[in-house]
């Protein structure tokens, strides 16, 4: 039988990695397939550029329509990135009656609903695993392997420059500005690195996780998004002081009322695994009613890490070439006309713990001031740290740093006794606040 031909759009990093691992692992992959798969035709803005993968074999071009628009090409791969041009793309091929593979989060988190809607009409597939967590097959095992489950949460490292940050950080005492140069020279971090650091990369994957551990449509803009640019060294080590570890998590979780998605620094204890997933590494840690915890580890980007799960895609999509539209996987997990319009939760309305640090004047009666106006909303104290004054000014001679740990509260409870916290004579400036999971139940 002829090989099914495959178009790449893009033949950088990701581009040449897969054609890498197809040609390295051929035989393989057509025991696996039942087909061989030929990467007949790419796409690459300049063709003059040296490449990590052998073209030799490849018709190339520099326009990404001459791929789309070709007859042989069967299934095209997007490895562009970008959301413009990347969804034109997208929707052109599958206008064209062809299959799309695709690395991209931020075009599946923003227009999934439209694309998965036009590839149903089409009877196409557009498979999207090496979107979340690079590597990892994580979009496989919550759609596949977890189908038995009622999916009660799940909470995951999933930008590995963010987690290279605060690992360095806490590890080397780095600083923030430096440990992201770094990550910028060893290329993990996006091409706007405040995708990183920010959380919006993670947001991405965090909606597309979400939507298909719930059944529900993608709803990127609802992800509450928090970056990690306001930690410091200091919290790093108190965290880990009082026996934590700062990650910054993206958290989807099924409550009575509706569906938490956020992304924001957490405290987790350190006793957990993903506690101690350190450096670019990704890792997603799912509950499901059934099987209980289960956690998912491993390189969350890289050529070779995130071809890994473009090939497997092309593979599933060469092994359902000829099955009937409707028998094939869903897109979003869910049949399209099963997905559920449940409430997404204001962070207002989210129940968690903190960590928060105060700024006090170091004087009888400030700390029964604090743990007052908590009591007075329900919020109770697990641990409460001072911090001696740092001798280096008059100033500060008088200022001590007081952690606090609480039980867990609605957070608009919290954010008015932060208000009133931080309108008291003795505390100077704002609080620090960072959310505390235990990830235990
Ligand atoms: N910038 C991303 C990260 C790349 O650091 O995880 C993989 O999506």
């Amino acid at each position: 039988m002829e090989p099914v031909k495959v178009g790449l759009l893009g033949l950088g990093t990701v581009g040449g990695g897969t054609v890498n691992v197809l040609s390295r692992n051929a035989q393989e992959i057509t025991r696996r397939a039942g087909r061989g798969i030929q990467v007949s035709h790419a796409a690459a803005r300049d063709l003059n550029k040296v490449r990590i993968c052998n073209t030799e074999a490849i018709q190339l071009s520099t326009s990404l329509q001459s791929v789309v628009d070709n007859p042989d090409v069967q299934i095209v791969v997007e490895l562009i990135g970008g959301e413009k041009l990347a969804r034109e793309m997208v929707m052109r091929a599958i206008a064209n009656g062809k299959h799309v593979v695709t690395a991209n989060k931020a075009l599946i988190a923003n227009y999934g609903n439209e694309i998965f809607a036009a590839a149903q009409n089409k009877g196409v597939m557009v498979a999207f695993e090496a979107a979340v967590a690079g590597g990892i097959p994580i979009i496989k095992a919550v759609r596949e392997g977890l189908a038995g489950n009622r999916i009660e949460w799940l909470a995951g490292i999933i930008n590995g420059t963010g987690n290279y940050i605060l690992t360095e950080m806490r590890d080397k005492g780095s600083h923030f500005n430096d440990v992201l140069a770094e990550a910028q020279r060893l290329g993990y971090a996006e091409s706007d690195p405040s995708f990183d650091v920010d959380g919006i990369d993670a947001a991405h994957k965090l909606a597309i996780l979400a939507a298909i551990a719930f059944g529900i449509p993608l709803q990127f803009k609802k992800v509450y998004t928090e970056g990690i640019t306001n930690i410091s060294q200091q919290d790093v080590e108190y965290a880990e002081q009082l026996g934590y570890r700062i990650k910054h998590l993206g958290i989807a979780q099924r409550t009575g009322t509706g569906v938490e998605m956020r992304v924001h620094p957490t405290l987790i204890p350190e006793r957990r695994l993903i506690a101690n997933v350190d450096g670019v590494m990704n890792a997603v840690l799912v509950k499901g009613d059934a099987v209980g915890p289960t956690l998912y580890y491993g390189a969350g980007a890289g050529a070779e890490a995130t071809a890994s799960a473009v090939v497997a895609d092309i593979v599933d999509v060469v092994r359902t070439l000829t099955s009937d539209p409707e028998n094939r996987v869903p897109h979003l997990a869910f049949q399209a006309d099963a997905l559920s319009d449940v409430a997404i939760l204001s962070m207002d309305q989210v129940k968690t713990a903190y960590y928060l640090k105060l700024q006090a004047e170091d004087k009888p009666g400030v700390l029964a001031d604090v743990t007052r106006i908590l009591a007075e909303r329900g919020i109770s104290i697990e641990a409460i740290i001072q911090k001696e004054p740092k001798k280096t000014s008059p100033e500060q001679d008088r200022t001590a740093t007081i952690i606090i740990l609480t039980h867990r509260v609605i957070e608009g409870s919290m954010n008015q006794a932060i208000t009133q916290i931080e309108a008291l004579d003795a505390i100077k400036g704002a609080a620090m606040r960072i959310r505390v999971e235990h990830l235990s139940k």
